[in-house]
């Protein structure tokens, strides 16, 4: 069937911050373009819209699903700013959803797919959406997903850049001095978020003084990365890698899994490694030099990582 309509949307790693940015503290994150979820509308044969996502086994009527699902949420969301929403048994339409991205593993796949089905019922019904309106309403979704998400999954995956993100803050930009290269490798196991986020809200309520100094040093770092991305200053990065990751430990979300990658990378020559994202599974990530790649991206393979993904910030 011709489409009506087609709409992508990429990955996304933090590199520094996840967790402390709930609470406020500034955090870095980077688009991962390697890896998209892509949503194709096509008319449907049949009255109805209808939703194909084979790879989560998932095939069914819109009106069939709960307000709570994450794409019906989102499709809702869409005919919220329509002046005439359609007649969901009607209209005629169906919504294909494939990925590349990883499911739960810190590489921001329900917000890509959020935002990839946002922007192609955007063009099937002919109504332009800015940038804030999509990573708005990608945002009210991410609830769903998340529980209470700080909004960066959404920010970087909508504005498709390197991003100084704080809570509540207008998106700022992270200027990549020079371009520079991470390995991301994933662990296998799937990641909590939601869980570990609400774990990590349990400790700051029975102890907000040491959880609030976690989150201070973290955001320290985050600030300190920022200025050494600016100025490429590796080394210096990669130590800021290690010392954010051995407060993530602390904090208890990261895992003997994501400790034996983050060991193996550093033991073959990364500047630095740490978890990325929710943790206690997903992903983690290596800053390598060029000339290191290849080994550390062995040495991940061989302690356990299911895929590795090369990716250039700039
Ligand atoms: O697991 P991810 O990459 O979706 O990231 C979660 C990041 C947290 O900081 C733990 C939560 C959030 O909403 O920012």
């Amino acid at each position: 069937m011709t489409p009506i309509a087609t709409a992508s949307a990429p990955g996304k790693v933090i590199l520094f911050g996840e967790h402390a940015v709930v609470y406020g503290r500034p955090a870095l994150a980077v688009p991962v373009t390697q890896v998209r979820a892509t949503v194709t509308i096509a008319p449907a044969t049949r009255p109805g819209i209808f939703i194909e996502a084979p790879q989560v086994h998932l095939s069914a009527r819109l009106d069939a699903l709960s307000q709570h699902d994450p794409l019906a949420a989102a499709i809702y969301g869409f005919f919220s700013v329509l002046d005439s929403p359609p007649s969901l048994s009607e209209e005629g339409l169906e919504i294909r959803i494939a990925s590349t991205i990883p499911v739960a593993s810190g590489l921001g796949s329900g917000a890509a797919v959020t935002i990839a089905l946002l922007r192609a019922l955007s063009a099937c019904f002919s109504h332009p959406l800015s940038d804030e309106q999509v990573n708005a309403l990608a945002y009210e979704v991410e609830k769903l997903h998340h529980g209470t998400p700080s909004g960066i999954d959404n920010t970087v995956i909508t504005y498709e850049q390197a991003v100084y993100f704080v809570r509540g803050r207008p998106m700022e930009m992270l200027r990549v001095g020079h371009p520079f290269l991470i390995l991301i490798g994933d662990s296998g196991v799937r990641a909590p978020t939601r869980e570990t986020v609400a774990e990590v809200r349990r400790g700051w309520e029975a102890d907000g003084g040491k959880w609030e100094s976690l989150f201070d040093q973290i955001g320290n770092i985050a600030l300190a990365a920022r200025r050494s991305i600016e100025g490429g200053e590796w080394q210096a990065l990669g130590e800021l890698m290690n010392r954010n990751h051995a407060l993530l430990q602390e904090m208890h979300v990261s895992s003997p899994e994501l400790d034996r990658l983050v060991e193996a990378a550093r033991a073959a020559g990364a500047l630095g490694a740490k978890l990325s994202g929710g943790g206690r599974g997903g992903n983690m990530i290596a800053l390598v030099h060029p000339e290191s790649t290849p080994q550390v991206a062995r040495a991940l393979e061989q302690a356990g990582a299911r895929s590795v993904i090369q990716t250039r910030v700039e």
